[in-house]
């Protein structure tokens, strides 16, 4: 492939802070660079606490072990969001409740939310889906008003803004991928930040396996031992120290990536003049094929992260078109989510949610398109 879809950065430190961990001798989790990367967040972002985990999927399964969901609770989500975002409420037998997309974004509809609350709805988890904000003045209302816990599933929103709160700075507790598609990456790798200053000390249990050993160490109990549930969600210093060859350039990796989506923006923008630059033949493609495009810009309205660049198309057999032609020119394009609600597991487990009409869900699941986005993509590919 020409160009592939995705290709993770490296800053080039990974190896010297991976040697530098080994040499310090404190290998496994919770050493000095795990505790480097962790205030890094809290300063930047404001996060009043935060905790590496191996995966985003490790720090939504805390999230809802933090909020006791139980079984039978009800819990309000996207259907258009990775498993994960459900799997780890199913896991403590919540009954999922989908909530479909906005029309002209695919973030959660939050004018839907309110009437799906019954009483034992416990929590929303929105999503920020491409790094981009969903409606929270609006969630954080309904759920104060239902008591509700709010859960950003903000995997895709590191360095992203919601009228100048960072993303995972307004639920109660916020969950970050650094998969190696994420801006940031560890190959695998998460953060849970903990806003909710009541739930500090039970999240650095479940961290810690159950056991107060972080009090311990912090010379606050004379021993450890089994205090509560938990499991081994803290990654090992080595990913830590990875992530911080990664975090020391995030500003350069940002700014990369913002001027290759401003690149596309202006590609595909109507009346832009910036196409002009294309050869005749690439003009003529663009044009043939911005016929079949819908757009949904919101990177502009609110502050992105340039995490994705995307394009919907009126009908599911344009995109197919679009990315059949896309892969013989050698150029790697990918569909994302399914809808949840329209899954085989939904079928089995949650039949009357597989009823149900989300037909925004369902048109991004047939209709949105992914177009390469990373650091080494240069301008000049994009344009190609
Ligand atoms: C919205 C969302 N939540 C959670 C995850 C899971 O992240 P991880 O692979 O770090 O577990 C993903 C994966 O990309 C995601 O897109």
């Amino acid at each position: 492939m020409k160009i592939p879809f995705n290709k993770p950065y490296l800053s080039g430190k990974e190896l010297r802070y991976i040697e530098e961990a080994v040499r310090l001798g404190k290998i496994s989790g919770n050493g000095e660079f795990t505790q480097r990367c962790q205030s890094f967040f809290e300063k930047r972002y404001g996060f009043k606490k935060c905790l590496l985990t191996n995966s985003c999927t490790d720090a939504l399964e805390m999230a809802a072990l933090l909020c006791d969901i139980q079984a039978g609770d009800e819990v309000i989500m996207p259907s258009f969001t990775f498993v994960s975002t459900a799997n780890a409420f199913v896991l403590r037998g919540a009954k999922i409740v989908f909530v479909d997309s906005r029309s002209d974004h695919p973030n959660m509809d939050e004018s839907l939310i309110e009437e799906l609350i019954s009483p034992k709805t416990k929590a929303i988890i929105v999503v920020h889906y491409a790094g981009v904000a969903c409606e929270m003045d609006k969630i954080m209302s309904i759920a104060t008003k239902h008591k509700l816990w709010v859960i950003e599933d903000a995997a895709q929103g590191i360095e992203s803004y919601y009228k100048e709160k960072a993303l995972g700075s307004m639920g109660h507790l916020s969950c970050f991928s650094f998969h190696e598609t994420k801006n940031i990456q560890s190959g695998e790798g998460g953060l849970l930040a903990i806003n909710d200053p009541a739930l500090i000390r039970r999240a650095e249990i479940l961290w810690e396996k159950g056991t107060d050993r972080a009090a311990f160490f912090r010379g606050e109990v004379a021993k450890y031992g089994w205090v509560d549930i938990g499991s081994s969600f803290l990654p090992s210093e080595l990913t830590a120290a990875f992530l911080w060859a990664q975090l020391e350039e995030l500003e350069s990796i940002q700014s990369r990536r913002m001027s290759t989506w401003e690149a596309y923006f202006q590609l595909f923008s109507e009346g832009s003049t910036a196409n002009e630059i294309l050869s005749s033949s690439y003009q003529k493609i663009l044009i043939e094929a911005s016929k079949n495009i819908e757009f949904t810009w919101q990177c502009r309205e609110h502050k992105g992260n340039a995490h994705m660049f995307y394009l919907l198309f009126k009908q599911e057999s344009d995109r197919t078109k679009f990315s059949g032609r896309m892969k013989s020119a050698g150029v790697l394009s990918v569909f994302h989510y399914q809808s949840l609600h329209k899954s085989d597991y939904a079928k089995k487990c949650f039949p009357n949610q597989y009823d149900r009409q989300l037909p925004n869900s369902d048109r991004y699941s047939d209709c949105l398109l992914r177009l390469p986005l990373f650091y080494e993509l240069p301008e000049v590919s994009a344009e190609y």
